[in-house]
C-alpha cells in the first residue's frame, strides 16, 4: 500500500514526500527547508535509518512502524512555535482513535486500549508508550521559522527496553498500516493546527491536552537532565510548562524532561 494524504488534508493544500527508506524524515525536512521548501509538506516513511528522539536518544523502529514529519513555516517566535507540539499529541490521539474504533469495541473496558498523553507529547496506551514526538525548528529567510514535528508511531513493533515501557498497535489487536493511520494522522493534523491557530489558540489546545493528560493530580519523578524533581502533577501552564508540586508545596515550573509515574525510584533507568 501507497501512503496517501486524507482528503482534508489534500484540500488544504498539503504536499507529500514518502520513502522507502530514509535516514530521518526530521532531517531530511530541515534539509529540504534550508533549501528553501517552505511547505506545508509531510515527510514518511517505514524505514528510518538514523531516527532521533528526544533528549538526544535515537529512535529506533522496525521497518513497517510509521515515521512522519511535518514541515510548517511559520510567523511565530520559538516559544509559540514550541507549544505546537501539543497540538500534534492531539492530533495523534485523535488519529489513533479513528483507526482503533473496532479494535475499541471489541474490548471497551480494557485499560491497555486507553489512551492518553504523558507531557510533553508523548502518546500512552495504557501506560505504556506507542508514539512519541520530535519538534525541531530553524529560522528560514523573513524571520520565519522552520519548524518540524515529527511523530513516530510503533504500528507493527514497540522497541523494548526503554525507560518507559513500549507498546505497539499491533500488540494491541489493532491489524492496521501505517499508510493507513498516516492518512488519519494527516487529516486530524489539519484540524489541531486549525484550533491552535498560530499559537493564539493554545488556551483551547491546552484545555484539550489536560483533558486527555496521564498522571494528572499523581505522584510523580520527573528527570530534567541535570536533577530530578518529585511531587504531583499539579497542570500544565499557558506557557506548556508542567508544573509540579513539591512536598514544601511549592509549584515549580518545568520547561523539558521525562516524566515517570511515581516516585524518584523508577527514574533509574532514565
Ligand atoms: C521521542 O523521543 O519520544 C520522540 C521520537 C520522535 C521520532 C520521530 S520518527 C519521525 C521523526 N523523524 C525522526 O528522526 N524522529 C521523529
Amino acid at each position: 500500500m501507497a501512503f496517501s494524504l486524507g482528503p482534508r488534508a489534500t484540500s488544504a493544500g498539503y504536499r507529500l514526500a514518502a520513502f522507502d527508506s530514509i535516514g530521518s524524515t526530521n532531517a531530511e525536512a530541515l534539509v529540504r527547508a534550508r533549501a528553501g521548501e517552505r511547505g506545508p509538506c509531510w515527510f514518511v516513511t517505514t524505514e528510518q535509518t538514523a531516527g532521533r528522539g528526544r533528549r538526544q536518544r535515537t529512535w529506533i523502529a522496525q521497518r513497517g512502524n510509521l515515521a512522519s514529519s511535518i514541515l510548517e513555516v511559520l510567523d511565530v517566535a520559538p516559544a509559540v512555535a514550541a507549544t505546537l507540539g501539543f497540538a500534534a499529541g492531539l492530533a495523534l490521539e485523535a488519529a489513533l482513535q479513528t483507526v482503533s474504533l473496532e479494535a475499541r469495541m471489541r474490548s471497551p473496558d480494557s485499560e491497555d486500549m486507553t489512551f492518553g498523553l504523558k507531557w510533553p507529547n508523548d502518546v500512552l496506551a495504557g501506560r505504556k508508550k506507542l508514539a512519541g514526538i520530535l519538534l525541531e525548528a530553524e529560522a528560514v529567510a523573513d524571520d520565519r521559522l522552520a519548524v518540524v514535528v515529527g511523530i513516530g508511531t510503533n504500528v507493527v513493533a514497540a522497541p523494548e527496553r526503554t525507560p518507559t515501557p513500549a507498546v505497539s498497535l499491533a500488540a494491541l489487536g489493532v491489524q492496521i498500516s501505517a499508510e493507513e493511520l498516516f492518512s488519519a494522522l494527516s487529516d486530524a493534523w489539519v484540524e489541531f493546527l486549525g484550533i491552535w491557530d498560530n499559537g493564539r489558540g493554545f488556551a483551547e489546545i491546552r484545555k484539550l491536552r489536560l483533558e486527555r493528560a496521564c498522571g494528572l493530580g499523581e505522584r510523580v519523578a520527573i528527570n530534567t537532565g541535570t536533577m530530578t524533581l518529585e511531587g504531583i502533577f499539579d497542570t500544565i501552564d499557558d506557557t506548556g510548562c508542567l508544573i509540579v508540586r513539591t512536598v514544601d508545596g511549592r509549584r515549580l515550573p518545568v520547561a523539558a524532561g521525562e516524566v515517570f509515574f511515581g516516585s524518584a525510584a523508577s527514574v533509574g533507568a532514565a
